[in-house]
């Protein structure tokens, strides 16, 4: 019987058998960066905001607290958006007519608020709060990145489930001092630049009875290395009896990683241990 297909007709089945396993294998490949990619996490974007406000000028250059404009972050699960109020405090007399401007006062002037484009938007299936994070020692640049030099507000980080885990389960990299949350070129304890800190209870602590300074307390003389407790430490007081000092003598432990810290903070903070920060109920719920 005559032969119907030759012998060079067996090797190029093969050869795209071959093709094809290439081609599967890339577009697996594509997809799966595409889902990782910027354009897909917004990572990056800047977003045409209706006013362009910049974090640059307002904390670098104007030296401005977070909290001033994002009241919420240490109370709630949302830092907030600033209202309109916060900005006309200031722009009732500043750069009053400039044409930037215009929504704020526009604004101002019929009550609608201005119409922020979200920047950070997690699905609605993820449980996320600030207010823990903040509680506990993530300083908002662990997340956020360097904001006082961002003349546009970005995303610096993906925001996707493995960057979360990846800090979950390991934190005590990226714990700090609750003090330093805010500053935002914090870089951790070196032996050039020790940090000291003491906690004013043992046991039962919270990240507030935690209290570090970069300045060496022994080199200060005895007084500054006392700890001025006040009774807020022991329960509420009302803003109009003032605070009973007390003083008392405060052990300093010196700090010069960031892992001796970290370990230390995750005790004084009770952190939960990395299997329980990466169980599924923690972020969806
Ligand atoms: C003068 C007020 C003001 C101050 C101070 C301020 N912000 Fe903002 N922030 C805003 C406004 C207004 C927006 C919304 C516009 C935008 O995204 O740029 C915003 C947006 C943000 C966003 C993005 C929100 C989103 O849509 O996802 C982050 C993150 C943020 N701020 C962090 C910070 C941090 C960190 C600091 C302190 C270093 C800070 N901000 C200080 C006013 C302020
Ligand atoms: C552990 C990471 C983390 C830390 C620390 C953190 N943020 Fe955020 N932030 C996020 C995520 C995630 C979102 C998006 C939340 C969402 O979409 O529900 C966000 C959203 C925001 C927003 C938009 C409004 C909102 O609440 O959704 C602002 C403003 C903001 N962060 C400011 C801050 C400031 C100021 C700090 C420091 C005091 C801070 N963040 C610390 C992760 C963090
Ligand atoms: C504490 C006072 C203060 C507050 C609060 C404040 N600003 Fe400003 N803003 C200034 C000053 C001062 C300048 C001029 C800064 C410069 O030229 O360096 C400015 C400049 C600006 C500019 C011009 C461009 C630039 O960044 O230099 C815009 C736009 C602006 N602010 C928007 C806002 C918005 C929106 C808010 C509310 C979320 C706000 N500001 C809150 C003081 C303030
Ligand atoms: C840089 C470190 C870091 C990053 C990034 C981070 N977390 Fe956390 N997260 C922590 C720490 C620390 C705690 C506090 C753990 C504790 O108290 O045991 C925590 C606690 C939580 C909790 C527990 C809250 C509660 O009330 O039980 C949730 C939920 C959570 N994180 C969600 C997220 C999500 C979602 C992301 C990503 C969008 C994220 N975290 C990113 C460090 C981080
Ligand atoms: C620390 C918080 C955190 C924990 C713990 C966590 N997730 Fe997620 N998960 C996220 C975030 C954030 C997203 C959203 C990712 C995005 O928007 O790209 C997500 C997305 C998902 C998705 C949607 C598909 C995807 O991958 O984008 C699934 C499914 C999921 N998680 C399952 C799980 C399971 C199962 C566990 C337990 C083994 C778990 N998650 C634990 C934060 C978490």
């Amino acid at each position: 019987m005559a032969q119907v297909f030759d012998r060079s007709s067996n090797a190029l089945a093969r050869f795209s058998l071959v093709l094809t396993g290439v081609i599967v294998i890339a577009l697996g490949v594509t997809l799966d960066q595409l889902q990782r990619s910027p354009w897909v996490t917004r990572q990056g974007q800047r977003p045409d905001q209706p006013i362009p406000f910049s974090h640059k000028h307002h904390v670098e250059g104007l030296g401005l607290q977070c909290q001033y404009c994002h009241t919420q972050v240490e109370k709630a699960a949302y830092a907030g958006i600033p209202p309109t109020k916060t900005c006309i405090n200031c722009h009732a007399q500043i750069w009053t007519n400039a044409e930037l401007l215009e929504p704020v006062r526009q604004s101002w002037a019929t009550g609608a608020s201005i119409q922020w484009i979200r920047v950070h938007d997690l699905p609605d299936y993820v449980y996320f709060n600030h207010e823990i994070h903040v509680n506990k020692g993530i300083g908002c640049a662990s997340c956020h990145g360097r904001v006082d030099e961002m003349p546009l507000m970005y995303q610096q980080n993906t925001l996707q489930m493995e960057w979360c885990l990846n800090c979950h389960r390991n934190p005590a990299v990226n714990l700090r001092p609750t003090s330093e949350i805010y500053n935002m070129a914090w870089a951790g304890p070196s032996s050039e630049r020790p940090v000291w800190c003491t906690s004013t209870v043992t046991g039962g602590a919270t990240a507030q009875n935690v209290s570090c300074t970069t300045m060496n307390p022994s080199g200060k003389g005895p007084e500054v290395a006392m700890l001025q407790m006040n009774t807020e430490a022991n329960g509420p007081t009302s803003s109009d009896v003032p605070p009973l000092g007390i003083t008392m003598p405060a052990s300093y432990q010196k700090f010069t990683s960031q892992m001796d810290l970290g370990k230390y903070l995750t005790a004084q903070y009770h952190i939960r241990n990395p299997e329980q920060l990466s169980s599924c109920e923690t972020c969806h719920r």
